[in-house]
């Protein structure tokens, strides 16, 4: 079956008074109906503009867009804009970071999903207003029929934000992005929410493309994940490949960064040394390159996104035992960036043991 989204060679420039601003740099991923995504790196590596300009949101006089976005074999990138409004809340919803800024204030919230809803379905007002209802009660929003003739700030922010996943719901997409989509909530409330999102997605056969920065999260829900930094893909891998396999020395870095229990009580995590490029005037070659420990004369070019290179046959180029589908942008071959990762593993663990006994 052909997958349900593919895009190639995605681009996306920003023309600014400061100069050109790649934000987005060749992404190409596929993603299958059902599964889930998750695009994970630091700020500013391209996420959201990626996410963004899926559904035609980044259009504007000062961007060029480049490549394809093939949403059920349609291109979407160069579709005209009503063809992308059906899509958009149609088989593709977007759930954002902060769901203030995607309801209306001055409109109740039960009207605004109504009202999409009949947007992208000829149905009755009130067999709208029925399936408003029953959405609300399915993501967690008590005596919704009451609720639902309240205004968006009389919802805190968790209720808000179901009621975003409710509204992304409404016309049964077939792909939801959801970028980032419970940061601003309290700890508590962000589990509640992925637990139904999650749920959701597994009752239904709904894709999900996940932008977090929470990499337990990924490793509960993704089954595929992709690494971006400087608007390039650095790695891209199913999950479990990615945990226990990971190829870059960026995705190393990442992955090191993540509070463990085990240096909690440390106070002090291992973060990534150096800042993000700046994409107007990005480094030369691999971008991770001025911050990469492992850096070599080769780095200078850009290293394409592709399987590791085994070096053991005899400088014959074949495939080195990894998983399928393992892609990582980075000249070092599988061997040594194995024996690099294993060196890096136990530097951090002198630092983890280093920090503990200065606590002590
Ligand atoms: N409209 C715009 N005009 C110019 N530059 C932009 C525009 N939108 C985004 N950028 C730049 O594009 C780059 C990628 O931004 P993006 O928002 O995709 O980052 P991100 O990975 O989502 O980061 P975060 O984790 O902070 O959300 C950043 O350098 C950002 O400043
Ligand atoms: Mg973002």
């Amino acid at each position: 079956m052909a997958p349900l989204l593919e895009v190639e060679r995605l681009g996306v420039r920003f023309h600014t008074d400061g100069g050109v601003v790649r934000a987005v740099d060749g992404v190409s991923f596929a993603l299958a109906h059902g599964k889930v995504l998750a695009i994970v790196g630091e700020s500013g590596s391209g996420k959201s503009v990626t996410a963004l300009s899926l559904m035609g949101l980044t259009r504007s006089a000062n961007t060029e867009l480049d490549g394809a976005v093939r949403f059920d074999g349609k291109d979407l990138l160069n579709a005209p804009e009503d063809e992308l409004r059906r899509v958009r809340g149609g088989g593709m919803a977007m759930i954002f970071q902060n769901p203030m800024t995607a309801l209306n204030p001055v409109q109740r919230v039960g009207a605004q999903i109504v009202e999409q809803i009949r947007t992208h379905e000829r149905i009755s007002r009130s067999e709208a207003w029925e399936r408003t209802v029953a959405l609300l009660r399915r993501v967690g929003i008590p005596r919704p029929e009451v609720r639902a003739r309240a205004y968006p700030h009389e919802f805190s922010g968790g209720m808000r934000q179901r009621v975003m996943i409710a509204a992304a719901l409404s016309c049964a997409p077939r792909l939801i992005v959801a970028d980032e989509p419970t940061t601003a909530l309290d700890v508590t409330t962000q589990s509640q929410i992925m637990d139904e999102l999650e749920q959701l997605c597994r009752e239904s056969t709904v894709a999900l493309i996940l932008i977090t920065h929470d990499i337990g999260l990924v490793a509960r829900m993704a089954d595929d994940v992709m690494v971006m930094y400087g608007g390039r893909v650095l790695e891209h891998a199913p999950a479990d490949a990615l945990f226990e396999d990971p190829l870059h020395p960026y995705t190393w870095a990442l992955l090191r960064s993540v509070p463990r229990l085990d240096r909690e009580r440390v106070g002090r995590l291992p973060t990534i040394g150096g800042s993000p490029p700046s994409l107007l005037n990005p480094p030369a070659g691999c971008h991770f390159r001025p911050r990469c420990p492992h850096s070599f004369d080769r780095c200078v070019e850009v290293p394409p996104l592709r399987e590791s290179v085994d070096p053991a046959a005899d400088g014959e180029e074949v495939r080195g035992k990894q998983d399928e589908g393992h892609l990582d942008r980075c000249w070092l071959d599988l061997d040594t960036k194995r024996r690099l990762r294993h060196l890096d593993r136990l530097d951090t663990q002198a630092v983890a043991l280093a920090c503990t006994d200065g606590a002590a």
